[in-house]
């Protein structure tokens, strides 16, 4: 029988292969124009479990776009393995920042650029490829089974759902996601924490419809104007939020940990150089390190209203929109950092107009501790592959539905994410790295050797 390494060398080229025509197919889970596309990636994926070996694999339908799901159980009395990802992407735009097709993948210095390709096709795909090399080596250390969905970039919707009607299929002791990054190749780390999030959108009306700006301007309140007023408060000078109670519920992290957060390896001026940017900004007292893993945030991601076309127009908007979202560390809630804003933006809200704030989705922050045998296997796997002890940090992202995991499942997660901070998921010329995939899926089945030697 052949070895996972001689089994991996032998189908390489295939592996990456079959990953390109993933990516080929656009599955942008935001936009109905692609829910075609979407369904046929979810077929895709379930063929591609079936190639692996799995005995089983489903599409299953939700209100929204379908999960996939498939397992592989070889011994009821071993212990069981849930991995998660998703194969749904971001939309690609804006398109003409892209150096080729975002749905063409080609392979330049040894990256493979694509929408997806790393979050989180490239990465979920590896679990496939890990699957099937231990399938077909016949050395399965514990039972696999693979839960793969199609609305991650959309708040996993439906999926909440999934998990409460199917507890008993998704059985299992812990659950394992490539969602994540890690600092670099020589540098590898496992996030032991994810950030929640919490959306809202704010919709400013004043006047009933679009008025001419000399005629009007100065005398009645432009709802762009009275927007941008209200969003740039919701900043202090020492980039605090001012929402009253907005921190109360925050855990603030021991000295000890704040150090050990700092201690990963970080150069800020590599930071500012990477991304072309004079200076760094955030929370007064916290450091980079900390300010994206460990401290709450709020984003505009989006503002707009008024003529945004070619030229200039005089024109004083009848309304005007923003979307913003929260990002939120341990113990801050959601519902409850969404009903904080919506009552001080209703506080703050000038009278000359009309300030409607819409809660949207969102989810709980996670902690996955860095002492539990999941994680340990996990570092044991890393050290097998890299040569070198993981670092544990924490992530700044969201994956929503691992909260759920612990809720619904009662199953602690870990993130053995592969993918770098510089990959530009969700920007332009997202991409992954070949050796990152491969590493991934050499590192992958030691995780599951060691899991089921440590519950054994
Ligand atoms: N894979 C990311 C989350 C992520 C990225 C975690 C990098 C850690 C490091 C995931 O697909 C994602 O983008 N999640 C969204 C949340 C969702 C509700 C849209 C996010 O974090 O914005
Ligand atoms: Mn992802
Ligand atoms: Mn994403």
């Amino acid at each position: 029988m052949q070895t996972w390494n001689e089994y991996q060398s032998e189908n390489k080229d295939r592996f990456l292969d079959e990953l390109l025509g993933l990516l080929r197919i656009p599955s942008v889970s935001a936009d109905s124009k692609y829910k075609g596309d979407v369904a046929n990636c979810a077929a895709a994926v379930k063929e591609h479990l079936l190639k692996a070996g799995c005995d089983t694999a489903e599409i299953c339908p939700t209100a929204g776009h379908p999960i996939v799901y498939g397992e592989k159980i070889i011994d009821p009395k071993l212990p069981t393995v849930l991995v998660y990802g998703h194969y749904d992407v971001q939309p690609a735009d804006p398109l003409n920042l892209w150096t080729s097709p975002p749905f063409e993948p080609v392979i330049v210095d040894g990256k493979i650029f694509a929408r997806g390709a790393c979050d989180d096709k490239g990465q979920m795909f590896m679990h496939i490829k890990a699957l099937e090399i231990m399938a077909k080596t016949n050395s399965m250390p514990c039972n696999v089974k693979i839960m793969i969905e199609g609305e991650e970039e959309i708040g996993s919707k439906n999926l909440g759902k999934f998990l409460e009607d199917n507890k008993e299929k998704l059985k299992a002791n812990v659950v394992l996601v490539s969602d994540t990054s890690m600092i670099s190749m020589e540098h590898p780390s496992i996030e032991s924490g994810l950030r929640g999030l919490t959306a809202v959108e704010i919709e400013v009306t004043g006047p009933n419809r679009d008025l001419h700006s000399g005629v009007y301007g100065g005398a009645v309140a432009n709802p762009l104007n009275m927007l941008c007023k209200l969003v740039a408060s919701l900043h202090d000078e020492n980039g605090h939020i001012t929402i009253p109670g907005f921190y109360d519920a925050v855990i603030d992290l021991t000295d000890e940990e704040r150090k050990n957060l700092n201690l990963a390896p970080f150069d800020l001026e590599e930071y500012k150089k990477e991304l072309n940017i004079k200076d760094v900004w955030g929370e007064k007292g916290y450091t980079t390190l900390e300010r994206t893993g460990v401290r709450p945030t709020l984003d505009l991601n989006g503002i707009w209203g008024g003529y945004q076309g070619e030229g200039s127009k005089t024109v004083l908007p009848s309304k005007a929109f923003a979307k913003i979202t929260m990002r939120l560390v341990p113990n801050q809630k959601p519902a409850e950092i969404s009903a904080l804003i919506v009552k001080h933006l209703n506080n703050i809200a000038p009278g000359c107009v009309d300030v409607k704030v819409i809660p949207g989705h969102g989810g709980d922050p996670v902690v996955t501790p860095t002492d539990s045998p999941a994680y340990l296997a996990a570092a044991k796997a890393i050290k097998t592959t890299f040569g070198k002890e993981p670092i544990p940090t924490r992530g700044g992202g969201s994956i929503p539905i691992v909260a759920l995991f612990e809720k619904t499942l009662g199953l602690k997660t870990v993130l053995l994410g592969f993918g770098l901070d510089n990959d530009n998921i969700h920007s332009p010329n997202e991409k992954y790295d070949v050796v990152n995939f491969y590493k991934g899926i050499e590192t992958i089945p030691y995780f599951h050797k060691y899991f089921a030697e440590s519950v054994k």
